[in-house]
């Protein structure tokens, strides 16, 4: 159901005032790879609670950022942190595969920056009332858009036991997938699983306790994915940017684990023209490979994903697995151009 906007201005008020502001991973080198000291138009696709953003406008005020989420708690709290830069920050409700309706939308013709901070933010796993936390007793909700439809509750009371298996094996990499789902109907049968802390119990019956993290992370993890479809689009995301951006332009993609990762790390191969296929296209450098469509468009920036210091994990344990990539849109060569 949508939340009235009134509501959400007081909700972002009473988050600011409870200091759960989500505490922003790898900005020093974000600000490094998108370069905003140069000016011009950047876009945010996760703008959360506008951290990196605030710190792109904080460069240089030749800057204009473009702040886009799914989320429209966390867009208002971006609004109200900052809204004193004026006209220079734009805070849209919407997906990052809509990033050209969007775009298009504003008049924009291209843009010198774009990042992607994927996952969720600190106000969304703190809220016990969207369900993202095992920790706190909450309704098994995980949407990021409380526009749709589709709940977590809905999946885990409804899905077959293959099926739900399969979620927990493919998005939480969770060896204990079968048995889990097989509990999880098991429990459904007597009445439906409503709550957070509910499936947490669940789980931990079936896996028992392992090491540090706790038994329903992975479980959780590949629900949250479920629910918001979060690998679905990154591809999208690549390629759409990519378009967008100007020669020289950067885009910058921070994911929180291996899947998101390799996705975006495969998403950059192909834009750089390395051909996937075997035999490889003749001459990938010059032409778009006819098969896996692997044109040399941009030029990696991160051979290797960049990872935070020890300091900041020490500050901030949520940047723990963070792996930062980053490309640069090639300037067309006179021939290309021809
Ligand atoms: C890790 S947080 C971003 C935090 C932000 N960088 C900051 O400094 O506060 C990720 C945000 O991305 C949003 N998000 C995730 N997938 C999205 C998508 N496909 N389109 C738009 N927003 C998305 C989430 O709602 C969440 O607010």
């Amino acid at each position: 159901m949508q939340q009235p906007l009134h509501n959400l201005a007081f909700e972002s008020a009473s988050i600011m005032a409870q200091g759960q502001i989500h505490q922003p991973v790898l900005v020093r080198e974000v600000l490094t790879f998108l370069a905003p000291e140069r000016g011009g138009i950047f876009v945010d696709c996760t703008v959360g609670a506008g951290g990196h953003a605030g710190a792109i406008l904080a460069a240089s005020d030749q800057v204009q950022v473009i702040g886009v989420d799914r989320d429209k708690t966390a867009l208002a709290v971006a609004r109200e942190r900052l809204g004193h830069y004026g006209q220079r920050f734009r805070a849209i409700h919407g997906h990052f595969k809509e990033l050209s309706r969007i775009l298009e939308a504003l008049g924009v013709t291209t843009v010198d920056g774009i990042l992607a901070d994927l996952g969720v933010s600190s106000l969304q796993l703190e809220d016990p009332r969207r369900g993202f936390s095992f920790q706190r007793e909450g309704p098994l909700d995980m949407r990021m858009d409380q526009g749709q439809e589709l709940t977590a509750a809905d999946l885990v009371n409804t899905l077959p036991e293959a099926e739900l298996a399969d979620i927990l094996y493919r998005y939480g990499e969770e060896r204990a997938a079968r048995r889990i789902a097989r509990a999880i109907v098991k429990a459904r049968q007597k009445r439906p699983i409503e709550t957070t802390t509910e499936l947490a119990e669940i789980v931990r019956r079936v896996v028992g306790r392992r090491g540090r993290i706790h038994p329903a992370t992975r479980t959780f993890q590949a629900l949250r994915i479920a629910v918001n479809e979060e690998l679905q689009d990154l591809e999208t995301l690549v390629t759409v940017a990519i378009d967008w951006l100007k020669p020289g332009g950067r885009l910058v993609i921070i994911s929180f684990h291996s899947l998101e990762d390799r996705l975006v790390k495969q998403a950059f191969r192909r834009h750089a023209g390395r051909c996937q296929c075997f035999p490889p296209w003749p001459s990938p450098a010059e032409a778009r490979c006819p098969r896996c469509g692997a044109e040399h468009r941009v030029d990696i920036l991160t051979p290797k994903p960049v990872r935070p210091s020890q300091a900041e994990v020490a500050t901030n344990p949520r940047a723990r697995s963070a792996r930062l990539r980053a490309c640069q849109k090639r300037t067309p060569t006179v021939r290309e151009n021809d």
